[in-house]
């Protein structure tokens, strides 16, 4: 056969599929199955991904609930440009926003008590990463991510933007700390 002369036998696709061809599929579609199944396992018995919930907001909306927390919460300042430090009360509502290239403000909380965490962006996507623990939540303007916290070791804990954002994106570092 080539490519110039038609095949002698012209139906030569067409023939029975061979049993390894058909094994190999049913294993490939097993293990597709098996993944499947494994996402919903894995969210409940693994531990590893965060339940969240997400509403619908705006920039202005959003940066004025955080704006009311600071404005009650702030304990003192840090750093070079001065950030609020904000220690809401255990249990209740905590904000942070994301913008180029900050994360504001820096939050306070006390170790074994729970929060929910309020995430948004004031301008485009950013990546919420809480070194050293292993957490990673996108964070878009337009929404809000709820994500319920327990801090259960005392220290100090950087928020890292992992979402490429622009020229300052290796700069956008924020700071929660966890008191005993
Ligand atoms: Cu914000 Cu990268």
């Amino acid at each position: 056969m080539s490519a110039l002369m038609p095949p002698s036998d012209r139906l030569w696709w067409k023939e029975p599929i061979e049993k390894v061809e058909l094994l190999w599929i049913a294993l490939a579609l097993l293990w597709a199955v098996l993944m499947f199944a494994m996402m919903p396992y894995w969210h409940v018995y693994g531990k590893q991904n965060l339940s969240n919930e997400a509403y619908k907001t705006t920039p202005e909306a959003y940066q004025k609930k955080v704006q009311a927390m600071v404005d009650q919460y702030t304990v003192r300042t840090d750093g070079v440009r001065n950030f609020p430090v904000v220690r809401p009360p255990a249990g209740s509502d905590i904000y942070m926003l994301a913008r180029l290239w900050d994360w504001w403000p820096v939050l306070e909380l006390e170790k074994d008590k729970s929060y929910r965490l309020h995430l948004s962006s004031m301008d485009w996507q950013h990546g919420f990463s809480l070194q050293p623990a292993n957490i990673n939540l996108q964070v878009l303007p337009g929404y809000e991510m709820v994500v319920t916290l327990t801090p259960n070791k005392a220290g100090e804990y950087s928020v890292v933007c992992n979402e490429y954002c622009g020229i300052g994106h290796h700069k956008m570092v924020g700071r929660i700390y966890v008191t005993e």
